[in-house]
């Protein structure tokens, strides 16, 4: 089918948008692809910039350290998910439905439609010349994200697209790619959480083929989104994808292996992949916040680049959290936990996932907040369900009434602080898998905690001044011109269950200065039997 045009944003008119709304850094003096660019990027995540003010990056006139130069190239960086409101953006969706739009788009998925004719493919290099340097991978600007221990160039962006040699049905991963050559990339697809890639891998080992692959780079980002997401094995993302777009993702053939890959991408890097032999790669940054060592991956020989006559990559800001590279995962793997606790588990109580981003990178510490009087039994279900679901997500469980604002850590360490009794209400599961972390020595099994945090019965109220008198004397505090407020929840008491009518009449007689009369109350009502720190519960306030 001839190509058209494909209605939904490729990377430069979603880059065009971000602009339009100021969303967007575009640096046009030259920076260092292997030493500046991705250090500068960091300093928005790393420089006390609260996210609201985070934007994308564009970077227009790149040079390297030996003094090459890229022209017609450009990175973006951020640009996918350099906040949640970019990623929207590239969904073309309000941050309030990108949950919902996920759901839907995995339960209709739209088949892509076949295009002879594409962007990708403007200028085609195939065979011998790739060896050449200059003519092949190392032509296009490939930055280095952790300067001074990465020790090359990453795609970091790459969407790599497999395919099932069994069922022909192909998959689309988002894996680091380490150059090596002008005409090899090294791939880590992971094997403990059996990445797509990894299980076709075996799939052609066994047939003793080498595996044919695409490394798909500057893809419209909704495409790319589909990349990181825990779609099941043999779900075909390209489909999702076309969920996500709400039509069909044109796709093209490769000129040298027998896969299709999105039309509209700006560059495409078609390979083999060895498999009799595996290549150390790395070190390399890892999204866990720790460098990943050298180890053996696969290795990929590079077959053809095919590319648009002037071209934007993108590059993702990963390492340390938060990044970009936990932004995309975290608003693309809440709402599937929520689907799966709530729908398929069918555990009425669940009523939101999140996922802990600063530092922990998301995958540890899972929160699950619960609606008040669910069966603690069901509390329970919750925690293992979430535990179970995916093999690296889930190290730490907490489940947290609605009162307790999951994104605020204080919060959750307040839960644990005084709605948990770690003897009755704290289960540990052996033998979880390592997940993504540091490849330490020693044990290969690391282990699960579940921890009831909601509260297991009344608790009295927070105590702050009632809801009335703190906007009363945030009146006042305006008036008096103080400094500039921003309110941290909780500012202001609210009940837990555990109070009275008769406490209420007492605090509000006090409030209205009459606190004497509560002195005469508790006067009528003195003990001779209790003990100190007896409740003193159902006592009356006689005065006539
Ligand atoms: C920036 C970024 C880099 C990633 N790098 C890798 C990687 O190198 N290897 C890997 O197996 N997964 C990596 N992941 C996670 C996978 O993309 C994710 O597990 C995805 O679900 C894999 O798709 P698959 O199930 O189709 O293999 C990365 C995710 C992001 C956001």
């Amino acid at each position: 089918m001839a190509y058209e045009p494909a209605g939904y944003d490729d990377i430069d008119s979603h880059l065009s948008k971000l602009d339009a709304l100021g969303l967007l850094y575009t640096v046009d003096r030259a920076i260092d692809k292997d030493t500046e660019l991705h250090p500068l990027v960091r300093w928005q995540y790393r420089g006390g910039i609260p996210e609201a003010d985070r934007k994308a990056f564009l970077f227009t006139n790149i040079v390297d350290g030996a003094g090459r130069s890229y022209p017609g190239a450009r990175v973006a960086v951020g640009a996918l998910a350099g906040t949640r409101r970019i990623y929207a953006l590239g969904m073309n969706k309000p941050e309030a439905d990108i949950g919902k739009t996920w759901l839907d788009a995995m339960a209709h998925p739209i088949a892509p439609r076949k295009v002879d004719q594409a962007p990708c493919q403007e200028v085609v290099t195939i065979g011998d010349a790739l060896a050449i340097a200059g003519n092949g991978v190392d032509a296009l600007p490939v930055p280095i994200s952790t300067p001074g221990y990465d020790t090359a160039p990453y795609f970091t962006a790459a969407l790599w697209v497999s395919c099932d040699p069994d069922t022909g049905i192909q998959n689309m991963g988002l894996y680091r790619g380490n150059l090596k050559a002008p005409d090899r990339v090294a791939v880590m697809m992971e094997r403990s959480t059996l990445a797509g890639g990894a299980v076709h891998w075996l799939k052609y080992k066994a047939l003793g083929k080498p595996m044919p692959v695409a490394a798909v780079l500057g893809a419209p980002p909704l495409v790319t989104f589909t990349g990181p997401q825990k779609l099941p094995l043999d779900c075909d993302e390209i489909g999702v994808a076309g969920g996500l777009a709400g039509r069909p993702i044109n796709v093209v053939k490769c000129r040298t292996v027998d896969l299709w890959v999105p039309a509209e991408a700006h560059v495409v890097v078609e390979g083999l992949i060895d498999t009799d032999k595996l290549e150390p790669e790395g070190p390399f940054g890892e999204s866990h916040g720790y460098m990943a060592l050298e180890e053996y991956n696969f290795s990929m020989k590079v077959t053809a680049i095919t590319r648009r006559r002037s071209y934007t990559i993108t590059s993702i800001l990963s390492q340390v959290t938060p990044s970009e590279s936990s932004v995309i995962k975290k608003v693309a793997y809440e709402p599937l936990y929520l689907a799966h606790l709530r729908d398929t588990l069918n555990i009425k109580g669940v009523t939101r996932v999140s996922m802990h981003e600063p530092l922990t990178n998301l995958r540890r510490f899972l929160f699950l907040s619960i609606a008040r009087g669910i069966p603690k039994t069901e509390v329970w279900r919750a925690l293992q369900g979430a535990a179970s679901f995916t093999p690296a997500i889930g190290k730490f469980c907490v489940a947290i009434d609605e009162d307790i604002d999951p994104e605020d850590t204080d919060h959750v360490l307040w839960a644990m602080a005084y709605r948990c009794n770690p003897r009755m209400d704290t289960h540990i599961i052996p033998n979880r898998g390592k997940g993504h972390g540091p490849v330490l020595e020693g044990s290969e099994f690391d282990a699960t905690m579940l921890i009831d945090a909601t509260a297991k019965g009344d608790y009295p109220p927070v105590a702050l001044p009632k809801r009335e008198y703190m906007e009363r004397a945030r009146v006042l505090w305006e008036e008096l011109k103080l400094p500039r407020l921003n309110p941290q929840s909780p500012w202001s008491g609210y009940s837990l269950g555990d109070w009275s009518e008769e406490w209420d009449a007492c605090a509000a007689r006090a409030a209205k200065g009459d606190w004497l009369a509560n002195g005469r109350r508790s006067a009528a009502h003195m003990s001779e039997t209790a003990q100190p720190q007896d409740p003193a519960r159902g006592i009356r306030f006689d005065e006539k």
